[in-house]
């Protein structure tokens, strides 16, 4: 049937394959099955094909439905190839299903339309591995561990405060998808080839029966942009990114025994028995690479492309398909890697005052004084050279007043007193103390919490 509707001319020849774009279209079949339906009964209800037909029309799309993607042939693409089915099933009046559309205008509808199914899905995945990070820091807002800079043991923090810079950057993620969801929802249905049709369409209708918000206005516009793919692919990457850090930190902290990945998120070697990896969180991380590579190929697509639709396009929306699926697995992953993560607190309370880590601490105390908060860091920055992560309280609090001595010539003891210099040497009331907007404190936990 396919070759009733090609004419010979252009069957394709040695390059019927490279043309056709069947296989990858399975992805849109549903969506083109949607946009056939609401194209014909727009038809039929503008009076330009008859009800007569338009229902046997239906009827076809039914039947092509049940038989599925796969029992298509014939044509370049699913669009050509649905058309064949039908005509093959009601005869040549099949063929006024493409009364007033192009391929063009069908394509761009389809991708929209399936897109939109895609991105919600992502949504939906940010969504839950935002609740598992919220519920795990829910757990551990006491929870001391190191925090880093540089990967060096910087200031103590909690689990709870780590996870939750975590949670809300993925909560822009979820609101870059939401934007890219509201610009993907228009109907581009109607604008035909990119020139618009004599026939008297109803655009609004279409646009309605097929769930857009609205229409994109100009034909040329509606048939050939892409940049809605763009700014999806962007967000995607955006996210990915944000997730392959956080896979990073886990794998950095699995290392270090601070956190031990469930077994169903491990893996282990052929060779080396005793091996427990956390490989679902590696591909977390390199999947990063799929969606920034997804955006790469498809800016380098669109790139210099002349109005209005060029065949290239074939090429652009299969790098975001590829990319939303290896993304919403991804993001699937992180979520069930850190809603089943067991972090030992042992191992982070022995390790979060590593580094002298309290060190930023007694410096604000001495800046608390009146001192200036440079003189103060001088004091402590002299006395860090000598500070080991052996020291208990009392010996550092005397290597502190030494260089004390050092700088301004006194004891430290005349500006501080040293019982607070030393309860701040410890990492639970180092954390405590900084229960600014956003901090670690538990307290400024909660209200992020609450958030
Ligand atoms: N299969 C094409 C695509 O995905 C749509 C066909 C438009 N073809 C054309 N020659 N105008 O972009």
């Amino acid at each position: 049937a396919g070759d009733v509707i090609r004419r010979d001319r252009f069957s394709g020849g040695p390059a019927r394959d490279f043309l056709s774009s069947l296989a990858a279209d399975k992805r849109i079949f549903d969506a083109d099955l949607a946009v056939d339906r609401a194209h014909v009964v727009m038809l039929a209800e503008q009076g330009i094909i008859s009800d007569g037909d338009a229902a046997d029309i239906l009827v076809a799309l039914e039947s092509v439905e049940e038989a599925g993607h796969a029992e298509l042939s014939g044509g370049e693409d699913v669009h050509e190839a649905i058309e064949a089915a039908v005509i093959g099933r009601v005869g040549e009046r099949g063929g006024k299903m493409h009364t007033a559309r192009s391929r063009n205008d069908e394509v761009a509808t389809c991708i929209r339309y399936r897109l939109r199914e895609d991105v919600l899905d992502a949504i939906e995945g940010t969504l839950a591995l935002r609740e598992a990070l919220r519920e795990t820091a829910a757990e551990h807002t006491e929870t001391v561990m190191p925090g880093y800079t540089h990967l060096q043991p910087a200031q103590p923090i909690t689990v709870a405060h780590f996870l939750l810079s975590y949670e809300a950057a993925v909560a822009r993620d979820t609101a870059r998808l939401l934007d890219a969801y509201g610009r993907i929802n228009h109907s581009p249905l109607g604008g035909a080839a990119f020139a618009g049709t004599p026939f008297d369409i109803d655009r609004e209708r279409t646009a309605d029966l097929l769930g857009f918000d609205s229409l994109l206005g100009n034909s040329m516009d509606a048939s050939s942009s892409r940049d809605f793919l763009a700014e999806t692919l962007a967000a995607l990457a955006t996210h990915a990114t944000t997730i392959s850090g956080l896979a990073e930190d886990l794998i950095i902290f699995a290392n270090k025994g601070y956190v031990d990945l469930s077994d169903d998120y491990s893996s282990t070697s052929s060779i080396m028995p005793q091996k427990k990896n956390p490989d679902t969180l590696e591909l977390v991380r390199g999947t990063a690479g799929d969606a920034v590579g997804g955006l790469t190929g498809l800016l380098t697509n669109l790139k210099g492309l002349p109005r209005a639709y060029n065949r290239d396009l074939q090429l652009a929306h299969p790098h975001a398909f590829r990319a939303v699926d290896a993304v919403v697995n991804a993001t699937d992953v992180a979520a069930g890697a850190v809603a089943t993560a067991t972090w030992n607190s042992e191992e982070l309370a022995a390790d979060a005052g590593d580094g002298f880590s309290t060190a930023t601490g007694v410096a604000d105390a001495l800046a608390m004084t009146g001192m200036p908060f440079r003189t103060a860091h001088e004091i402590v920055a002299a006395a860090a050279e000598d500070i080991g992560d052996t020291d208990d309280a009392a010996t550092t609090a005397a290597k502190l007043d030494a260089a004390a001595e050092a700088v301004l010539g006194e004891s430290l003891w005349s500006r501080v007193n040293r019982e607070t210099v030393e309860s701040l040497l410890d990492p639970d009331e180092s954390v405590a103390s900084r229960d600014s907007l956003g901090g670690p404190a538990a307290s400024a936990v909660e209200t992020q919490l609450d958030e």
